[in-house]
This record gives structure tokens, sequence and C-alpha cells, in this order.
């Protein structure tokens, strides 16, 4: 099971960056020598962003109301000495969750349990879970929408009492016992709150959407990565990397290191905004920030289907793509461009997305009109 603590992330370094989590916390361990290195168990190999993770509420760039939601919660529960409530993150991947629960708590100086939902398939999985976590501990659940029924019923008590409820025996003999526990923080993150069922959402305390970035702060995003990386960029690189970032911080760090691969091979210097155009161009990500399936998905639905309505089916069936993907990842950012719109009949695609892609306006009906669309 993946399970990793908050304790054992090292604070990004830029000389030691490939061997971030190796380093054992100061707030942990304060005695401890630096260099013992303390694995705590089940830990997987970190994986490669989280050394790019900032580990302070400061240094989490953006979602400013979310910080001051989540600043005041966090100065209430210290100075009450409760742990926090519990809180949904949602919101499309790649804007933060994760990072966010890590970063709470290090400002709680409590420990991080990370686990995600298909992996919590028995009650067991939950149960030892819950029975190790420490008065004030985060546990945070990854597509928490993906629980299983069996392990969002035992997490009901849990969440509300504290208390375990498992069931011992089958049939006849079967008892219920109860285990108390201790105080706990659940953060669960999803892409799709919708999914959620309504008992599960109303134990949550706090509920906040991620929002998409503006290009200013992934630009600050990819000068601080690109400061943790060591790769010398100019402001105008930054900017033009972020441009193409769909308001998304780790496709704005995975961009920066094509970018940086591209100036390494081809190039030598700073990345300026005409190499980080010309290596993004090469690597099919358009100023917009669009990939092949984006404009794939969009011009098979003008050609196909006259700009639309379309299903979200017929979609997927069309383009080969997972129905899933297209409305979780590729949709939401078209819509926030105003290239994709949803209706109650189905996708439509608006005149701007076909003045992007180079398409006669007139290829589809001017869904902008509201009286058109209120209609359909
Ligand atoms: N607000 C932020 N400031 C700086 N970097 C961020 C921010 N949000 C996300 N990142 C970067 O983006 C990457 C992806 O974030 P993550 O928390 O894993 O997203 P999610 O869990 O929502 O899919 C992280 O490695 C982190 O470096
Ligand atoms: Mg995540």
């Amino acid at each position: 099971m993946a399970i990793i603590s908050s304790k054992s992330e090292s604070e990004p370094q830029p000389p030691r960056q490939q061997k971030a989590g190796a380093k054992p916390s100061d707030a942990a361990e304060p005695a401890a020598p630096a260099s013992v290195v303390r694995e705590p168990r089940d830990r997987p190999a970190s994986p490669p962003e989280d050394g790019l993770r900032p580990q302070k509420i400061a240094d989490y760039i953006g979602q400013k109301s979310l910080k001051e939601v989540l600043d005041i919660a966090i100065r209430a529960a210290q100075s009450r000495e409760e742990p926090l409530d519990h809180l949904l993150l949602y919101g499309p991947p790649g804007l933060g969750k994760t990072t966010m629960a890590l970063i709470l708590a290090q400002e709680m100086q409590v420990d991080c349990k990370i686990t995600t939902a298909p992996a919590l398939e028995r009650p067991r999985d939950i149960a030892g879970l819950l029975v190790n976590l420490k008065p004030g501990d985060i546990l945070f659940i990854d597509e928490i929408h993906r629980l299983p029924r069996v392990t969002e019923e035992i997490l009901y008590p849990a969440m509300e009492d504290s208390r375990l409820d498992i069931t011992i025996g089958k049939g006849q003999s079967a008892r219920t016992r109860s285990i108390p526990l201790n105080p706990f923080t659940l953060v669960g993150a999803t892409t799709r709150v919708g999914a959620l069922t309504s008992p599960l959402r109303d134990r949550f305390g706090l509920i906040q959407r991620l929002r998409f970035y503006e290009v200013d702060e992934l630009t600050q995003i990819v000068t601080r990565t690109a400061q943790v990386l060591n790769t010398p960029i100019q402001p105008d690189g930054a900017e033009e990397i972020a441009r193409r970032s769909r308001g998304t911080p780790r496709i704005a760090n995975r961009l920066l290191k094509r970018v940086r691969d591209y100036v390494e091979v081809k190039k030598s210097g700073r990345i300026n905004q005409a190499i980080a155009a010309e290596a993004l161009e090469l690597f099919n990500v358009d100023p917009c920030g669009l990939d092949w399936t984006d404009r794939r998905l969009l011009s098979v639905m003008i050609e196909n289907f006259n700009g639309g309505p379309v299903g979200l089916d017929t979609m997927a069936a069309a383009t080969g793509e997972d129905a899933q993907t297209i409305e979780e990842v590729y949709e939401p950012y078209l819509m926030q461009l105003g290239y994709l719109q949803r209706t109650p009949r189905g996708r439509v695609v608006t005149r701007a997305a076909c003045r992007h892609l180079g398409y006669e306006v007139s290829a589809v009906p001017d869904f902008y009109n509201e009286q058109q669309l209120s209609m359909m």
C-alpha cells in the first residue's frame, strides 16, 4: 500500500534535488544526526515531483482564497489544540491537492499518511491505517470518489466520533466491536466531487475547490522550479512556459523539464522566450497550451459533428479516448478557455475554438448565442 510519511519529505535543495526525500526531517527527530537516513515502513520510491513540492504555505503559489480559508482553520485548530476539521479538496489533476495536504501536515506539525481509495479494498486496509494514526495526524485519501462501499462505511464513525466499528464473525454469530481511535483529520482529494456519496461529502467540515492558475502565478512556479532544478531561465522564458501550461502547475513543471532537455541538447545558455516557444512547438504544445489530443477532440467535433452537440460517449468512441479522461482532464481546460461548452444535449464547440484551430467560424453554429443555448 502506498503510504508515506510527510515528515520524511526534505526541503528541496538545488544541489541535492535528485535525492529529495532521503534526508530525515528535523521536525520529526530534532536530535538525529543529519547523516542518518530513516526510511519509514512501506515507503515507495519517491515520485520525481516530490522534490519540487513547496513545503510551506508561504511557498504555495496562488489559490488565494483556499490559503485564506485554511490559514484560519489552522490557527483556530492550533489555538484550541484540536485537529483540523476534515477537508475535501477537489479540482482537475495537477493543481496542488496532494501538495496542500503535505503542507497542512507540516503546518500542524503532524504526520501525513498518504493512500489512495482503490488501495482500500478490504476493511482491514483502512482499519490498519486508522488505528495507527497518532492524535491530530492527517490521513490523505486520493481519488476519494473511488472508495469501496465497505471502506466508506467504516469511515463514517471514524470521522464523526473517532471510533472504529468492526464486525467480527459471520452470519448469526457476527458481533460488532467498537475501538476508540485518536482524533485525526481526513483530507480527501478528488477530481469528481459530484461522484462522492452525500453522506461522505457531508462529513467534511471544509470543502474547497482548486482553480486553474493564472499565467503570472504559473510564471512564479516555473521560476521557482527552475531554481530547484538549477536551470537558468529568463522571465520571458518562464512566462512562455507558463502560458502553455493549461493553468496547471504539474504541467508547467513538466514542460519546463522538456524545455530544459531541449536547451541542453540543442542550445546552450538561459531559457528565453524564443527557445521555450521553439521547444514546446516541437513537443506539440501550442501557444494556448493545447496538445495533440485537445486539438483532435475539437477538430473531430467540428469535422464529424458540425460542432455538436455531441454526447461524451460518442466523443470517446470517435476519438478513441477514455470518456472519463476526456471529462476530467481535457474538458475542464477547454471550457476554461471558452472553446467548449457543456449543454444538456451534449458538448458543443465554440467559434473561438474554430478560430484558434484555423477553421472557418461558419463551420459551427454560434453556440455563444444565449438564446440558442437555452432552447437546446
Ligand atoms: N501552488 C503551488 N505552488 C507551487 N507548486 C505547485 C503548486 N501546486 C502544485 N504544484 C506543483 O505541481 C505538482 C503537482 O501537484 P499535486 O499536489 O501533486 O497535484 P494534485 O494532487 O492536485 O494532482 C507538484 O509537484 C508541485 O510541485
Ligand atoms: Mg495528487
